[in-house]
């Protein structure tokens, strides 16, 4: 493939845009460089839902595989009021600022987090690009080649090229209901001891899971916490979504939790928000709170990779928080997301096969569904996306090729008309799976199929760069 050409072939045989690192880079280009490039490039990898979007970004895909809030949702007059209340601090806005964040973007992140009961000292906060980059500065701060993390499986697929660009050994335990299984987690604890290993964090995301739609129950919130003491372990709690709570009462963040008991400060727990769910993923701000010393190590990461965040966006949320619309603002989101919500379990009680099972999220964005276990979703998706609908498979959320019949369904981002149709024509395609497979074996249980033909199946999983099943998790030294 040359620079120029930037198409690959769609499902159905047809034309389709290549992910941007595949279309812009010919592998003779490749070798070029490959004597330069560090150690670490060879483990790291691209992020499956990045390199979808870039699929399903046509305009007549109906994308169930986005994490994208409905940013239509966001009044434009209140829009143009803040900006043209930004417009008055002109040279302010358009300045550096101080790596840690504006005083004023804090207080906007103190007043979210109170919104979950979790009282946070500013000192121990620092704003960042994203969540996303709170991970990546975790691993910055803690990661040497080999070292293990342990995370849930599935766990944020955006999370993966983080992890594995610092080299590290992710571990994932499997989600039940009730989120992270503690008993699970001590047992693996265990296991890398007696290996000699000391994992350098917990990676959970205990409020309406991405991907998996569940949430750590309480008793399992104090285990955890427990168990970060007894071993002096780090937790980084990942909670985009806990505010955006559909039903039900909500639990007390992990955080909140070492910081009621114990000496009152955090010692063990990081924790990371994110506007991004909540007002806009556009302005890419987030947060990191945590023990001081993490922080300082964090904040110095920080200055390496960004100086600081946005000043722009950052005035953006001090404004718009300082105006006291954001509670509002919140429960109109979770109204319409509820809705969305629920016509997507309707729709999949609906089409989805009797085989079939998923979550049912009391909120956040996603639900994570899992079908016959000879139906493997990356190849499902290459016949979706020939049907124009796309969904995350399940792959993107495991290092180990795991998760292969499960997929990943977002409903906030589309409309309830969206949902419907999308749900249906991926509903079609399974059915067509499933009568092939009856017709091939006479029966739905027993051995797998011959994997039916689908031209593209390979090169799709090519462009995704998803584990295989049996895959071994990549190893700091590149192997395996
Ligand atoms: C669990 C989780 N963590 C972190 C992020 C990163 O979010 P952002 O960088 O937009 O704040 C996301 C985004 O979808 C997420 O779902």
């Amino acid at each position: 493939m040359t620079i120029e050409d930037d198409r690959g072939q769609g499902p159905g045989g047809e034309s389709v845009p290549m992910s941007p690192r595949r279309s812009r880079v010919a592998s003779r280009d490749l070798e070029r460089y490959a004597a330069l490039f560090a150690e670490r490039t060879r483990v790291m990898t691209s992020s499956a839902m990045r390199d979808l979007m870039a699929i399903t970004e046509r305009p007549e895909v109906i994308s169930l595989a986005g994490g994208l809030p409905d940013t239509s949702t966001f009044p434009a007059d209140d829009f143009a009021a803040i900006m043209g209340r930004i417009g008055t601090q002109t040279a302010r806005a358009l300045q550096y600022g101080p790596t840690d964040g504006l005083a004023g973007t804090k207080e906007a992140i103190a007043a979210v987090m109170a919104a979950e009961d979790t009282p946070v000292d500013p000192d121990d906060l620092l704003v960042t690009t994203g969540g996303q980059q709170v991970i990546d500065l975790v691993c910055k701060a803690l990661i040497d080649p080999g070292d293990v993390i342990v995370a849930e499986g599935p766990t944020y697929p955006g999370a993966i090229p983080a992890f594995t660009a610092y080299q590290a050994d992710v571990v994932q335990i499997a989600l039940d209901d009730d989120g992270l299984p503690t008993d699970a987690l001590e047992e693996t604890l265990d296991q890398l001891e007696r290996e000699g290993r000391r994992p350098k964090f917990i990676y959970t995301i205990p409020n309406f899971h991405n991907p998996g739609g569940v949430t750590m129950s309480l008793p399992r919130r104090h285990r955890l916490l427990q168990l970060a003491r007894e071993r002096e372990l780090l937790v980084l709690e990942d909670n985009p979504y806990g505010v955006l709570r559909y039903e039900g009462d909500s639990l007390p963040t992990i955080f909140a939790l070492e910081r009621a008991s114990g000496s009152g400060a955090n010692e063990f727990v990081i924790y990371l928000g994110t506007f991004s769910k909540i007002l806009s993923p556009g302005i890419r701000l987030g947060w990191a709170a945590g023990p001081h010393p993490v922080i300082e190590k964090l904040n110095m990461g920080k200055q390496g990779a960004d100086l600081c965040s946005s000043t722009l966006g950052q005035l953006l949320v001090s404004e718009y928080f300082a105006s006291g619309k954001w509670p509002g603002y919140v429960r109109r989101l979770k109204e319409c997301y509820r809705r969305r919500r629920d016509t997507m379990l309707d729709a999949l009680a609906e089409h989805a096969p009797a085989e079939a099972t998923w979550t049912r999220p009391g909120g956040g964005l996603f639900l994570w569904a899992t079908l016959p276990d000879w139906i493997d979703t990356t190849d499902l998706l290459a016949r979706a996306l020939s049907r124009n609908v796309a969904f995350v498979p399940g792959r993107a959320a495991f290092v180990d090729g795991r998760g292969a019949s499960s997929m990943r369904l977002n409903f906030s981002g589309v409309t309830e008309d969206e949902i419907r149709e999308g749900v249906r024509r991926i509903g079609e395609v399974i059915a067509e799976q499933v009568d092939l497979y009856g017709a091939l074996t006479g029966a739905r249980a027993a051995a797998r199929p011959p994997a039916p033909a689908a031209p593209t199946d390979e090169a799709l999983a090519d462009i995704l760069h998803l584990p295989r099943p049996g895959d071994r998790p990549r190893r700091a030294d590149g192997a395996g």
